[in-house]
Formats: C-alpha cells, sequence, structure tokens
C-alpha cells in the first residue's frame, strides 16, 4: 500500500487530468482551441496544419500557407512563391504533431534523409588533400534544388526519391565525370533532370503485390524559395516512419526516415504526415562529403 499522501497526490492528479477540459479562447463571436486554429483580427480563424498556421490575407485572399504563396495585403492577391533555381542550396526543416521532429533539420547520414533526435548528420572531409580546406565546411545537410547535394568532393553526391518505396535518399560518392541523368538504386534517376527518365523497377525488387509507381511519372519535385519542398502531382505533405538504423549502424537507434506520399507501399505503421520546408543558405553550410 502506498503512503497516503502519495495516493492523495495520484487521486489529485488524475481529477485534475479528468477535469482538465481543453482551453478554448474566442474569436469575435467563435470560440476555438489553439493548437487548431489561429485568429486573425478577432475575426478569422484559419486552421493549423502539420503544426504549420495559415496565414490569413485581407481582404480576399483568405488563408493560405506561407511556405507556398505569397499575399498582397493591398489587394488580397495570392501569388505562388518562386521555384527555386536548379543551382540554389537549402536545408529542409519538418514540421508535424511530433515534438520529436517538429522544427528540427532534414540530416543526411548511411543514404537517408532523416529526422529526430537519433537522426545523425555523417559529414567528411579528407584532412591533408591539397586544395580542400576542411575549414570552410559547415555541418549542416545541404540540397541543391536541381538533385545534386551541396558537396565538393569530385564525382558529387544526389538527393532521389526511391523509385520502389519512395524514401528521400542520396547517393554515395559518385565517380568524377558520372553524366546525368544519373542512375540510383532501383535504377530510377537521381534528382530532377528535364525530361529525366527511370526504367522500370526489376520484378525481384518490388517489396510487394501493389502496383509500382515510378519516379518518373511523378514529374519531379519542386522547391519554393523558402517555402515547401513538394513532390509534384502529390498532396504537399510526406510521410516520417519511425524505423531503426536510420543512417546508420546498429545502436543508431531509431529515427524518422521521410517518404514520399504514394500508393508505392503500405506506410502506415509508426508513419505520420510531414510538411518539408526550405530555407535558403549558403552551399558553404554544407559538407565537403555526406556519408
Ligand atoms: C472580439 O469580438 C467580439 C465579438 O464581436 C467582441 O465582443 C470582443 O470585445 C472583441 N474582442 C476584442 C479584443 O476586440
Ligand atoms: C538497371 O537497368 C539496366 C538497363 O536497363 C539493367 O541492365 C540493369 O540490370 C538494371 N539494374 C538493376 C539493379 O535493376
Amino acid at each position: 500500500m502506498a503512503p497516503p499522501s502519495l495516493v492523495t497526490a495520484l487521486a489529485l492528479c488524475l481529477a485534475t487530468t479528468a477535469l482538465a477540459a481543453p482551453e478554448t479562447l474566442p474569436c469575435g463571436a467563435a470560440s476555438y482551441l489553439a493548437s487548431e486554429y489561429v485568429c486573425y483580427n478577432n475575426r478569422t480563424l484559419c486552421p493549423i496544419i502539420n503544426s504549420l498556421p495559415l496565414s490569413h490575407c485581407p481582404p480576399a485572399g483568405g488563408c493560405y500557407a506561407p511556405q507556398q504563396f505569397s499575399c498582397d495585403a493591398a489587394t488580397g492577391e495570392l501569388r505562388t512563391l518562386p521555384v527555386a533555381a536548379g543551382d540554389r542550396a537549402f536545408t529542409l526543416t519538418a514540421w508535424g504533431t511530433r515534438t520529436a521532429y517538429r522544427g528540427k533539420e532534414v540530416n543526411a547520414c548511411g543514404g537517408y534523409l532523416a529526422i529526430g533526435a537519433n537522426a545523425r548528420v555523417c559529414t567528411g572531409c579528407p584532412k591533408g588533400v591539397e586544395g580542400v580546406d576542411c575549414d570552410k565546411y559547415g555541418r549542416q545537410t545541404v540540397l541543391r534544388a536541381d538533385g545534386r547535394m551541396a558537396v565538393d568532393v569530385p564525382g558529387g553526391q544526389y538527393w532521389y526519391i526511391h523509385p520502389s518505396d519512395g524514401a528521400l535518399m542520396y547517393t554515395d560518392v559518385l565517380p568524377p565525370r558520372t553524366p546525368a541523368p544519373v542512375v540510383v538504386p532501383g535504377n530510377g534517376t537521381a534528382g530532377i533532370w528535364p525530361n529525366a527518365t527511370t526504367t522500370a523497377v526489376p520484378e525481384e525488387e518490388w517489396v510487394d503485390e501493389r502496383p509500382q509507381k515510378q519516379w518518373s511519372d511523378r514529374g519531379g519535385i519542386t522547391t519554393y524559395e523558402n517555402g515547401f519542398f513538394v513532390a509534384d502531382g502529390q498532396p504537399h505533405y510526406f510521410k516520417a516512419c519511425l524505423r531503426t538504423h536510420a543512417g546508420g549502424g546498429v545502436g543508431t537507434g531509431r529515427a524518422w526516415r521521410i517518404y514520399a506520399t504514394s500508393n508505392w507501399v503500405a506506410l502506415d505503421a509508426d508513419c505520420e504526415p510531414i510538411k518539408l520546408v526550405a530555407a535558403m543558405v549558403d552551399a558553404k553550410m554544407g559538407a565537403y562529403e555526406y556519408h
């Protein structure tokens, strides 16, 4: 039997939990949950989607995602944000309901782009190589809009969506002067080149019986400047799926890998919708190479 004080404390705690109604706030004549909406000017409620509140564009623009549109406050006209040009460099930040990865940068390690406390960034730079100044590199995961990782290693590295399961991944260092489009594991093409082609995923590599979607069907990825990183023709969210050994060997712990939403594979176990937001940065914030 626990001491009475502990029982009392526990009972009080339970009672408090049971009685605590979610706190609502007023917005004009309405009331709302602060976890679900934002109120603008005591008049307009805009929803919060995947932890990102929509902005309000008065008078006519309504609610909008500032990661995709800009608002002309004088006219209420919405405009789509500019698409990042191919050589522009950016980091990615994940947004979703979990504090484990909300607002955290996407890291490259072991071929996967992953998020969460155990998602390490695995950078490398060879010491003592003529013409390589390792001190000038950062330790962030920096991508370029055309499909390259922002690295300086000869041959380069490329990010891609794996054609068989939609995983957001990146290649090893390629042999110098590898021509584009670069073929990646699964025989898809890395990144997004105009008219990029993919060959079919060989049948023995199919993960299950569901229809396989090819990366080339999907057009590519669009990166809005300081805005969403989205797979074309898909809803503007990815899935974060809790996986063991995210980017590394045994003992790395579990982290969240990122998958394009699709009907490629069932990704519902331990998966949640997230949004990826690009922040344009100087390419120097990236590494010499990722491994
Ligand atoms: C918000 O609007 C309501 C209803 O119109 C009004 O009663 C309230 O005073 C307003 N609150 C503020 C802070 O203006
Ligand atoms: C990739 O495609 C090429 C050419 O179609 C083929 O020869 C090769 O076996 C394929 N590789 C894999 C891993 O499927």
